[in-house]
């Protein structure tokens, strides 16, 4: 498989989850908390195979950024994607602990739970953003499947 390949997998597999997490907030096929669960922790380890593959791009643009070389676009870019991580990172956590609380039959109507609501909010609004700057390259994906 290519490395290409590899994005375009990831990228798809992560959408449908991503999607599907959303489930449990405006439910159209219905699943229950075990189903949120299930889709919620593959997309975290989707969204930390997506970062691991673009690596290389995070550490070489934040030298240039460091060194003052970036253009507006990658400056935003990055600024976006150090967003991503950071807000997807209280999401899961926050989402982890409400579901101790869950195991535990305590109450997760608490700051936790507002928290990881809060974070998909913001979150949905940064993958849009996040999306729409790199909707030349998800076109190109679809232009030139052939050459996968
Ligand atoms: C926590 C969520 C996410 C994080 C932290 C993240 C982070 C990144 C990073 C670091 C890059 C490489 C640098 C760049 O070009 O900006 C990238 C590229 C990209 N991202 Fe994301 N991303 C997230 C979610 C998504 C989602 C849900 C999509 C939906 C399709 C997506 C689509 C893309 C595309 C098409 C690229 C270009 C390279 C590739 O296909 O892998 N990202 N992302
Ligand atoms: C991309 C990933 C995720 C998204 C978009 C997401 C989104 C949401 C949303 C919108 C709610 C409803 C909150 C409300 O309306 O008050 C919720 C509840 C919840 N989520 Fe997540 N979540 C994600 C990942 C996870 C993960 C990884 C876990 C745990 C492993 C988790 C556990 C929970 C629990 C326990 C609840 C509370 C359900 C209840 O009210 O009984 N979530 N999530």
């Amino acid at each position: 498989m290519t490395i290409r390949a590899k994005r375009i997998t990831v990228d798809i597999l992560m959408t449908i989850c991503f999607i599907l997490s959303f489930d449990i907030r405006w439910p159209v096929i219905g699943g229950d908390l075990i189903f949120h669960i299930v889709v919620g922790s593959a997309t975290a380890v989707l969204f930390f195979i997506h970062v691991w593959i673009n690596r290389q791009w995070l550490i070489s643009v934040g030298k240039s950024r460091k060194a003052g070389k970036l253009n507006k676009k990658t400056q935003w870019q990055y600024r976006v994607d150090m967003a991503l991580i950071v807000v997807w990172s209280i999401n899961i956590l926050t989402g982890l602990v409400t579901m101790g609380y869950a195991i535990a039959g305590a109450d997760v109507s608490n700051g936790f739970r507002s928290l990881h609501s809060l974070t998909a909010t913001v979150g949905l609004v940064l993958v849009v953003v996040h999306v729409v700057q790199h909707v030349r390259t998800i076109k190109s994906y679809f232009r030139s499947k052939k050459s996968v």
